[in-house]
């Protein structure tokens, strides 16, 4: 860690106050998060995106004793807050910016009403409840792979197809402490991978089929004479 520190200081002061060093207590680090006096600091009510130093570092394990604590409910409920404001099915806590093994899941209903019936099959798609998990394991179930186009908050304007495996078993503690265990596949599999990728500092261009990759916007790019917007915001 100290190496680390040495390397970075200076350059990414922010990355260094989101991280957790060995040698900080949690709720000191966690308290740092609030009481600086910079204006907008984690957990962020946006997406941090792709080229953040946040995205690639390998998240903490959140201390057990911390599970159940006000700091730890405030930064799950920033994440499902954001989940639900940018109408997205998945989220990890490095992507409002707390280096910590945090996700949470949601398959709403209301999504399959943007997606054509044919899509939603193929893509192996169905409700998931709001799940959150904090220090999460997955281990495959099944090992047949799907290539299916898929994007992520924190790659705002664009999407690639990526291959994941079919089914996964994932576990973890919820929001009081709990054991929680979930036996998911096809797409609610996918969201899985893609959102336990974040915690090790990956992301979907990094094992996408580069030949997809794909800017959402690229026909009204060309019908609005290149008039065209990717917001960051919502
Ligand atoms: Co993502």
């Amino acid at each position: 860690m100290l190496l680390k520190l040495h390397k970075l200081c200076g350059k990414h002061e922010r990355y260094l106050s989101t991280s957790l060093a060995a040698s900080q207590s949690f709720r000191k680090w966690y308290q740092q998060l609030w009481t600086t006096k910079r204006t907008n600091m984690p957990p962020y009510g946006h997406f941090t995106q792709i080229g953040d130093p946040v995205l690639r570092d390998r998240a903490a394990v959140v201390p057990a004793e911390c599970v159940d604590s006000k700091e730890v409910h405030a930064i799950v409920d920033q994440m499902v807050h954001v989940l639900r404001k940018y109408d997205c099915v998945g989220i990890a806590a490095p992507q409002i910016g707390v280096s910590l093994r945090i996700i949470a899941m949601e398959f709403r209903r209301s999504i399959k009403q943007d997606l054509s019936e044919a899509s939603y099959k193929a893509r192996q798609m169905s409700e998931l409840p709001l799940t959150v998990l904090i220090n999460p394991k997955l281990t495959v179930t099944n090992y047949t792979k799907h290539k299916h186009p898929e994007g992520c908050m924190s790659v705002r304007g664009f999407s690639a197809d990526v291959e994941r495996y079919e089914g996964v078993k994932i576990s973890g503690v919820n929001r009081q402490g709990a054991h929680t265990e979930l036996v998911l596949s096809g797409w609610n599999a996918r969201i899985a991978q893609h959102e336990m990728d974040h915690l090790d500092g990956k992301l979907y261009t990094d094992h996408m089929d580069r030949s997809t990759f794909t800017c959402t916007c690229w026909e009204a790019v060309n019908t609005k004479s290149g008039r065209v917007e990717i917001p960051f915001y919502k």
